[in-house]
């Protein structure tokens, strides 16, 4: 079995953050997604992995995974010129695959449980392909299952407007070698792009078995900020809480379901699980709220912040109000200013949204 991670797309809806990196790297309780989609499939026993990516952000990629030996598995690495759908990625990817099953993830996918339980049953089956499906509030946003009363799939239908169920396709598909003629038989979608529902619904069509595993955990697609707050508090609950040795915790009270990494100094603060403080970061003088993943090198000082995520090298100090729900980049500077006149000063990138009170 092989596996095969989708990488390229520009990310737009997370615009600014991604204008300048690829949204599978942005940390989610500081690991970025596409590293814990990679120790997902490694779990499952599956270490040889190609990663399709862009011409926009694939250098970015690999150059923080390189050959995949920090995760003990072989990365190869697939360019896609265009984002053309994913399968078009696929049939680019026929090379690396050969006649192998394999399982696809979607990397800016985050699920409750890890996949090895799919990859077994699958890889012990007689399916010619398992998909995974969630139900969803909005399932026009998905591909979405509608499937017959003996739980069979009936039809797919990439992001209907009236959805026929509310079971939308995870980002995570298993198929063996009869996928090859489904993709090399359809037709681009109303958007252009050779879409792998449309392959599925050419495997049922043909025959084939695709069996619809219905998934009872949590599911997060990262398209969208508040999907990554969402992603960073459910992972952030399921952490192993540890406190390095090496951190320097001076007068301050940490809760029990708090991780601080290495090299960081807390002082005079108050941190609330579950959180993340991480590598040679300052929390001084502070309170640090649940649900918040703090990534290496910021300076966090005399200010309140819960459920958010900031990057590295940034800075958070002298705040008259809590910061809640936030998503800051790597490099910024939120800062409170007693400089005259008074007035709310900014320097913000293209896309970015303020909520002021
Ligand atoms: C893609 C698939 C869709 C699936 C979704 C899961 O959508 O086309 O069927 O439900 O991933 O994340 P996209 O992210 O390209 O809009």
């Amino acid at each position: 079995m092989k596996g095969l991670i989708l990488s390229g797309g520009k990310g737009t809806r997370l615009y600014p953050l991604t204008y300048t990196r690829a949204k599978q790297l942005i940390p989610v309780a500081n690991k970025p997604v596409l590293v814990r989609v990679i120790e997902a499939i490694r779990d499952a026993n599956v270490t040889d992995i190609g990663i399709v990516i862009g011409t926009n952000t694939g250098a970015e990629i690999q150059d923080k995974l390189g050959d995949g030996s920090p995760w003990d598995v072989n990365l190869t690495y697939i360019m896609q010129e265009s984002p053309d759908g994913l399968a078009h990625a696929v049939k680019i990817s026929r090379d690396f695959l050969g006649d192998d099953q394999f399982v696809m993830f979607l990397g800016d996918n985050v699920i409750e449980g890890g996949i090895s339980r799919l990859i077994s049953d699958f890889a012990t089956s007689e399916w010619n392909s398992q998909i995974v499906l969630k139900e969803v509030q909005d399932p026009t946003a998905y591909g979405v299952a509608k499937l017959r009363t003996d739980g069979s799939i009936e039809a797919l239908i990439e992001k209907p407007r009236i959805p026929p169920s509310n079971l939308a396709l995870v980002g995570i598909y298993m198929f063996d070698k009869t996928i090859w003629d489904a993709v090399n038989s359809i037709q681009p979608s109303a958007r252009g792009e050779l879409e792998i529902t449309d392959a599925l619904q050419w495997l049922i069509d043909a025959g084939h078995r695709v069996y619809p595993h219905v998934h009872q955990g949590w599911w997060i697609d990262t398209g969208k900020p508040i999907d990554m707050l969402e992603a960073n508090s459910l992972v952030l609950e399921e952490l192993s809480p540890c406190i390095s040795t090496d951190a320097v915790i001076t007068d301050s009270e940490i809760d029990s379901r708090v991780t601080i990494e290495r090299g960081a100094r807390i002082v005079n603060s108050v941190i609330r699980g579950p959180s993340i403080i991480g590598e040679n970061t300052l929390v001084e003088n502070s309170y640090i709220g649940p649900f918040t993943s703090i990534y290496h090198d910021v300076t966090i000082r005399n200010a309140e912040i819960e459920r958010s995520i900031i990057l590295e090298n940034s800075c958070v100090c002298d705040l008259v109000a809590r910061l809640q729900d936030s998503l800051i980049g790597r490099n910024a500077q939120v800062k409170h200013s007693d400089d005259k006149p008074r007035a709310i000063k900014m320097n913000l990138g293209d896309h970015s949204n303020v909520w002021l009170v």
